[in-house]
């Protein structure tokens, strides 16, 4: 009996870098305990979320004997939070966002997916640059769709436009890309955004269905010596941004986020509408009560982003100390550097025998390299410091 679909058991047979890192830190952390392994495999935030947190889940108790306290909502959200939310993005984003341009969603992947089901079709494809965040891919194929990649620069990790433009077929929907990058730490500048944009507009004309430019951003907060992270909203009409508050409030499981439609576009409430229904149907309903009510108190507030940047120091130095070629991050919490001898699973294999945990490259589609997320404390990083050293001596 075959008790799944094909394509989902060529999924888990396929399983992810991401994942077997995790078993196999698992593993070494039970044979030599949890503070001999230096862990950069996963991006879960580890500070803690903001005190307001906790001072409004204090306050949320005395009203949960209420009737609805936890009840069925709109399905774009609470009127209430979505209005704090639309004041919060406008900031953000530099532009005014009014509410009814705004679904709350089950974080960022929830957002991603309902605007997908929104617009995607069988055939239709998804470009992205690569390297890129591994779900991507799955959540195309969750709409009959297809991702298509296109590499970056090398090293930069700066967007190659010609690639990019050279890539767009008749079927390209969305082109969908992510800064502060994971796995890159790459920001995007305002000349590459309008370059795309360039692009995007002169593919556009004739088509009677736009290229959407899907803005991927919950690393927004997390950018590091004052760099831009600039809003596509006044660079690009056809643009959606998903977000959330996995990172900046450290609520990756209060499973919260949101989708911004672009107040320009033409016709926008019909694209809403469709994003709406499909938060609906596909199961989500609507985002989590409890983290809306702490959203609506924690909005403007953030983890504490200069123990990132202090992080992101400590791990530059201890990878220039044993000379591994990469660019600084600009922001999110990640590192990507060369793997040195050019095989980054055998590199991997080679740290994780110093008992460092990094995912390789080709998890990300990009062999080569390997990312390191900073989500540990700085004596983590401090302590991998000869591991990395005696690991890159291995491989050279
Ligand atoms: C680039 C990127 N997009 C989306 C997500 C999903 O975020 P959320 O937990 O808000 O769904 C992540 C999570 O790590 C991410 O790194």
């Amino acid at each position: 009996m075959q008790l799944i679909s094909s394509q989902m058991t060529g999924y888990m047979e396929q399983g992810s870098w991401i994942r077997k890192m995790f078993e196999e830190g698992i593993k070494l952390k039970k044979e030599f305990g949890e503070d001999a392994v230096c862990d950069f495999s996963l991006g879960n935030p580890d500070l803690p979320p903001p005190a307001i947190i906790k001072e409004t889940l204090a306050e949320l108790a005395d009203q949960a004997d209420q009737p609805f306290f936890l009840g069925y909502m709109p399905n774009f959200g609470y009127p209430a939070v979505r209005e704090r939310l639309a004041e919060e993005v406008s900031k953000e984003q530099g532009v005014d966002v009014p509410a009814d341009c705004l679904v709350i969603t089950c974080g960022a992947a929830g957002a991603l997916n309902s605007f997908f089901r929104a617009v995607l079709g069988p055939g239709d494809e998804v470009l992205s640059p690569a390297p890129f965040f591994v779900e991507y891919g799955f959540y195309a194929e969750n709409h009959g769709a297809k991702l298509v990649t296109v590499p970056s620069k090398p090293l930069t990790f700066e967007l190659d436009l010609d690639a990019i433009d050279a890539a767009i077929t008749d079927n390209t929907r969305v082109v969908l890309i992510n800064s502060p990058n994971n796995p890159t730490g790459a920001v995007y500048t305002r000349k590459e955004l309008e370059g795309l944009a360039a692009i995007l507009t002169k593919h556009n004309e004739g088509r009677d269905k736009p290229i959407y430019i899907l803005s991927d951003e919950p690393y927004r907060f997390l950018a590091f010596d004052g760099v831009e992270v600039p809003s596509l909203l006044d660079i690009y009409t056809y643009s959606v941004v998903c977000s959330s508050f996995s990172k900046n409030l450290s609520m990756a499981g209060g499973r919260v986020g949101y989708a911004l439609i672009n107040p320009a576009i033409e016709g926008k409430e019909t694209l809403m509408g469709a994003v709406i229904m499909s938060n609906r149907i596909l199961g989500f309903v609507n985002a989590p009560a409890l983290a809306q009510k702490l959203l609506a108190k924690a909005l403007g507030s953030s983890v504490d982003i200069s123990i990132y940047d202090d992080r992101r120091k400590a791990m530059a130095s201890v990878l220039d100390n044993a000379g591994f070629e990469y660019t600084m991050p600009k922001g999110a919490f990640y590192f990507f550097p060369k793997a040195p001898g050019g095989d980054d699973v055998k590199f991997c294999a080679t740290l994780q025998k110093e008992k460092i945990l990094a995912v390789p490259g080709s998890g990300f589609g990009c062999p080569g390299y390997f990312r390191l997320a900073f989500c540990v404390g700085e004596n983590v990083i401090m302590r991998a410091k000869d591991g990395f050293v005696r690991a890159m001596k291995n491989a050279s």
